[in-house]
């Protein structure tokens, strides 16, 4: 039997190349292989304030962005989080299962928090913030999921997943498979490019973190004009040069050439030529992507979304009606 794979992206914000090449871009290269299941995860989207007519915006442009990516709905699934209960049920089930201490230790929990850790700010904390890599570890033992495809920053999350479904399993008997995270090294962190040391990410309030699919190639010229260098004039690709190294990764994720080939290309070239043509090359990539997202309607992206859901359904209420069995619910 063929193993499964699930993962997710929030529509929250706009996505970025972080995304593309942390996780969706390996979704489209295992989903031949594996049974595939991609969620938008609008449930965890709303543990930060959204606007309700935006969120139902995003939903559609994150389901529009899977199927432009190359997420093709006769190998794979697509759904929308909450559209199937079964997540927020077993969510609460689990939710008795797990210790407060496993989820204040979270490093998403704690940079979302932010610096000032007092006890103050942590009781203005939403429970949802807290309580969100529960939600994800439902998402995952719900479908038995074997691998979960994700960047670098949901390892502990998996993590949590892995130690729930061993705990459940153990108190229980067994109902869970425990699922392994699977990450490639390329790709799984691509930094800001306004800040090489910190992710490039939906939420950071400067629009020049990060390039979004869907910018038109000014912006993204502008953008990769204005991204930090390292002090210097070199280009090499090292550990001594955070920011260069960045967008050396960038450019050879996107044009499947080796970094250290790239930046000898441009040893003597200086940063200018560099930029422009790193910009080129993004641009040139996402143009195909960007052309079927335009012409991708929003009744097909509905249909495959009603055609995920009730594919998954009666698989999600199986399971559910396993586990409230085992737990002892009448
Ligand atoms: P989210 O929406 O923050 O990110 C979606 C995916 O993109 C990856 N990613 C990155 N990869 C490389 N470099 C970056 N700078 C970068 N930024 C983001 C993330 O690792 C992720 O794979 N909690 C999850 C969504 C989720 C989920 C799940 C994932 C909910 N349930 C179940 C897997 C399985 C999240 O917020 O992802």
């Amino acid at each position: 039997m063929q193993k499964t794979i699930f993962s997710g992206v929030q529509p929250s914000g706009n996505l970025h190349l972080g995304n593309y090449l942390g996780a969706i871009r390996n979704w489209v290269a295992m989903q031949k292989k594996y049974s595939s299941i991609f969620c938008i995860v609008d449930l965890h989207a709303i543990t930060a304030p959204q606007d309700p007519k935006q969120l139902k915006e995003k939903i559609i442009e994150v389901a529009k962005i899977y199927l432009a990516a190359g997420i093709d709905p006769e190998e794979s699934t697509i759904f929308v989080q909450s559209q199937i209960p079964q997540h927020a049920e077993l969510m609460w089930i689990l939710n008795t299962i797990t210790k407060t201490g496993e989820l204040y230790k979270m490093t998403q929990f704690k940079d979302k928090v932010g610096a000032s850790k007092t006890k103050e700010n942590l009781l203005s904390v939403d429970a949802g913030l807290l309580n969100y890599p529960i939600l994800m570890a439902a998402d995952i033992l719900l479908y038995d999921v074997h691998l979960v495809p994700v960047g670098e920053d949901q390892l502990q999350h998996i993590e949590l997943a892995r130690t729930l479904a061993r705990r459940f399993n153990d108190r229980f008997g067994e109902t869970f498979t425990v699922p392994e995270p699977y990450v490639l090294k390329e790709g799984m962190r691509i930094m800001g490019l306004d800040n090489p040391a910190k992710k490039m990410s939906k939420s950071a309030p400067s629009k020049y973190n990060r390039i979004e699919l869907l910018d038109s190639p000014d912006e993204i010229r502008e953008k990769i004009r204005k991204a930090v260098t390292d002090s210097g004039s070199a280009i090499e690709y090292s550990d001594e040069q955070p920011a260069i190294k960045n967008l050396l990764n960038i450019f050879s994720l996107i044009t499947n050439t080796h970094p250290k080939k790239i930046a000898s290309n441009f040893e003597d070239q200086g940063y200018k030529k560099f930029k422009e043509d790193l910009a080129g090359s993004i641009i040139e990539f996402l143009s195909p992507f960007q052309k079927k997202y335009h012409e991708t309607s929003d009744a097909e992206v509905l249909m495959q979304l009603k055609n995920g859901k009730e594919k998954l359904l009666s698989i999600a209420e199986k399971k559910i009606k396993e586990v409230k069995k085992k737990v002892g619910f009448i």
